[in-house]
């Protein structure tokens, strides 16, 4: 596949010049809202946050609610997910082609203002300089904030950006309803932004199409890894091209820790795609991998160690979160310790039952997706650990690798 963000030099900072030399800016903003959201509708173009909402469709109802103030559209760079680094490859390394996707739909919702929020200073200072580079149609401001796990929710970012905390609100009302300082606000991604200047001028280095996606690949023993794929891929075949020759993996936690956790087996031949195939209880999320690797790790430690994540950093602020969340963490490491009860298997169900919907954000979704994985697909592997102590999760323990597994540095 042609690469069309990483190009020939994928860890060089691509300026104004550059950019503009491949085709960059070329028709930005020069498409009427119209054309844009037909070519976003057409390109199918989901969101790249973690929801895979289609863009066009955030666009239109801002348009839609025909709202009194300018609207205002915000760049969502927080990655707040912990093995998640795409986003902060394209703010450094591509900041243009973020811009100009921000500018092309500030345009279509006749937004007069913009901001781009991140957690990351090498981002800010990346994005300040693309912004000293060349002129503007609108003012674009960079924001940045406390690198925590809820800081990129979008209610969240319209808070901080707003002046407060950047914590999660109920919705409604949504962003763009009520967002930044009560205006109607469109947050979108700002790989999904990357994707619409690909989409709004094709260039040669292009195929034209939004079917390709970045990736970001983890494990607890390789080097961190981010590719560009064709949407469709097999998760074994990424798996394989991780491993090379050093690794074989059973299971992959999927687009962050709301998109479940498979098996990787020969027979599992799940296709990574934003709409998932009916049924499916997987999603490829923000596109983020952490593979669990069969000699040194285990698919119920990955779980446990994704559950104690949550639990430690979920905002604190709504209760049946704090409690599902802490409550099924510790569950999940009395199976790794060995203590586990057999109705340990009526908890799980209840609680992947109970916890959807049930806080402000979807973390409480997400702890709920990967019970439910655990009970279907995992099931065999839980059973084992019922019978007794997993040495693998002992092992893991014992040298400590488990608390530090998703602190990854990019
Ligand atoms: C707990 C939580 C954390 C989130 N963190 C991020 C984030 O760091 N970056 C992001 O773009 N979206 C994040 N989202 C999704 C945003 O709320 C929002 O859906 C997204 O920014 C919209 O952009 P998109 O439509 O381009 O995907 C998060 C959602 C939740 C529930
Ligand atoms: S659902 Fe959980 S993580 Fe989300 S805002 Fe409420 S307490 Fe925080």
């Amino acid at each position: 596949m042609t690469s069309s963000i990483f190009l020939d030099a994928p860890w060089e900072r691509e300026d104004n010049n550059a950019y503009i030399a491949r085709g960059g800016y070329s028709c930005a903003p020069a498409h009427s809202s119209g054309e844009l959201l037909a070519v976003l509708r057409d390109a199918d173009l989901r969101g790249r946050g973690g929801a895979a909402f289609p863009t066009a469709t955030k666009l239109e109802a801002v348009l839609a609610a025909a709202p009194p103030a300018r609207p205002v559209l915000v760049a969502n760079g927080a990655e707040g997910e912990p093995f998640s680094f795409k986003d902060r490859y394209l703010m450094r390394y591509r900041p243009h082609r973020v811009l100009e996707g921000l500018i092309c739909c500030a345009a279509a919702v006749a937004a007069d203002q913009a901001f781009v929020y991140t957690c990351d200073d090498r981002s800010a200072e990346s994005l300040r300089a693309a912004l000293r580079e060349r002129d503007y149609p609108i003012p674009v401001s960079v924001v940045t904030s406390e690198h925590t796990y809820v800081a990129g929710e979008e209610t969240a970012v319209v808070n901080r950006l707003s002046g407060g905390l950047g914590l999660p609100t109920d919705k409604p009302p949504r962003p763009f309803e009520s967002g930044v300082h009560g205006r109607p606000t469109v947050v979108l991604n700002v790989d999904t932004l990357a994707q619409v200047a690909g989409l709004v001028h094709p260039t040669a280095a292009e195929d034209g199409t939004p079917a390709s996606f970045l990736a970001s690949v983890v494990s607890i023993a390789g080097e961190p890894a981010l590719y560009e794929l064709p949407e469709g891929t097999s998760v074994r075949e990424l798996a394989r091209d991780f491993a090379g020759q050093e690794a074989t993996f059973s299971a992959v936690v999927m687009g962050g820790f709301f998109g479940g956790m498979v098996p990787l087996t020969d027979e599992n031949q799940v296709a990574l795609q934003f709409v998932p195939p009916p049924g499916s209880d997987t999603a490829l999320g923000c596109a983020s991998f952490f593979f669990v690797d069969e000699a040194q790790d285990c698919p119920v430690a990955a779980a446990a160690d994704a559950a104690a994540y949550l639990s430690r950093h979920n905002a604190r602020q709504c209760g049946p979160c704090v409690r599902g969340t802490a409550t099924a963490a510790k569950a999940l490491e009395s199976l790794c310790t060995g203590k586990a009860a057999e109705s340990i298997r009526d908890d799980f169900a209840r609680w992947a039952e109970i916890l959807p919907g049930r806080g402000a954000c979807a973390v409480p979704d997400g702890v709920a997706r990967l019970l439910r994985c655990l009970m279907t697909a995992f099931a065999p592997v839980v059973q084992t650990h019922l019978a007794g102590r997993c040495e693998r999760c002992v092992d893991l323990t014992a040298s400590g690798r488990r608390r530090s597994r998703f602190a990854l540095t990019f």
